[in-house]
């Protein structure tokens, strides 16, 4: 039994856009997943279906059993708790330090104080930031900027991390060093579902590649490589 499975989902946005076109998907726990295609393929739309941000036209959209869109009141924060999300652009607080914006994500949760405190400079430790924690982002490299946005997908111990082209605006060293972050977190157990165009990238991972052209999934290998349209 698969941890995700996208069974039949069309997102048809307006006559004129059908962003996702009868997809079929499973992924199962502790996979690392690339999803690969150009600008407009339907990469985005496909991972906020799946924390139930957008609602498909048709089909379903089940995690660990259950559908993401029929889910009973105050289930659906529990099953976002259970999926971090990493963006291109960070979305990080520019008014708070390193060390806030991490904790931030703990405390809208209602944690307590004492947990926060032991957990936030576990997870900051985890993705190599020990020394910047008291920094505001404006005072972090982009590939820092990302470790923090990383930790804080981390807090609450998710079972999956999305990464929607976490590394579109890094260099291509510090892009590397967040792909070995994902791998590092992958290897630690967690499922890895990284939405990207970044060729090299995909090329060398040597993982599952699933490429989108058009709204339809058109190549779904293991050890895959980045086609060429
Ligand atoms: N909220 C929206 N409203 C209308 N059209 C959208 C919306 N989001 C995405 N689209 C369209 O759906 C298609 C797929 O977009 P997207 O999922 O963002 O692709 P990708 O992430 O691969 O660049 C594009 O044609 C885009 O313009
Ligand atoms: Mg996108």
């Amino acid at each position: 039994m698969s941890l995700i499975h996208f069974q039949k989902i069309s997102k048809i946005y307006s006559p004129k856009c059908t962003a996702l076109d009868n997809i079929e998907l499973q992924i199962n726990s502790q996979e690392f997943v690339s999803i690969v295609g150009r600008s407009g393929s339907g990469k985005t739309t496909l991972l906020r279906l799946l924390i139930a941000e957008e609602k498909p036209t048709k089909g379903r959209v089940f995690f660990d059993k259950q559908d993401v869109h029929r889910l009973k009141d105050g289930y659906l924060p529990k099953l976002r708790r259970r999926i971090g999300m990493v963006f291109q652009d960070f979305k990080l607080l520019p008014q708070k330090t390193v060390y806030e914006n991490v904790a931030f994500a703990m405390e809208v949760m209602g944690s307590p104080e004492s947990e926060i405190k032991e957990t936030v400079p576990q997870v900051l430790d985890l993705v190599g930031l020990p020394d910047k924690t008291s920094n505001f982002p404006n005072e972090l490299s982009g590939g820092e900027k990302q470790r923090t946005a990383i930790a804080r997908a981390l807090i609450h111990q998710p079972d999956v991390i999305l990464a929607d082209e976490p590394t579109g605006n890094l260099d291509p060293i510090h892009s590397w060093e967040i792909i070995r972050l994902l791998l590092k977190i992958n290897e630690l157990g967690r499922t890895v579902i990284l939405a990207t165009h970044n060729k090299e990238i995909v090329n060398t991972l040597e993982k599952r590649v699933v490429s989108l052209d058009e709204g339809r999934i058109v190549r779904d290998e293991q050890s895959g490589k980045y086609m060429l349209y």
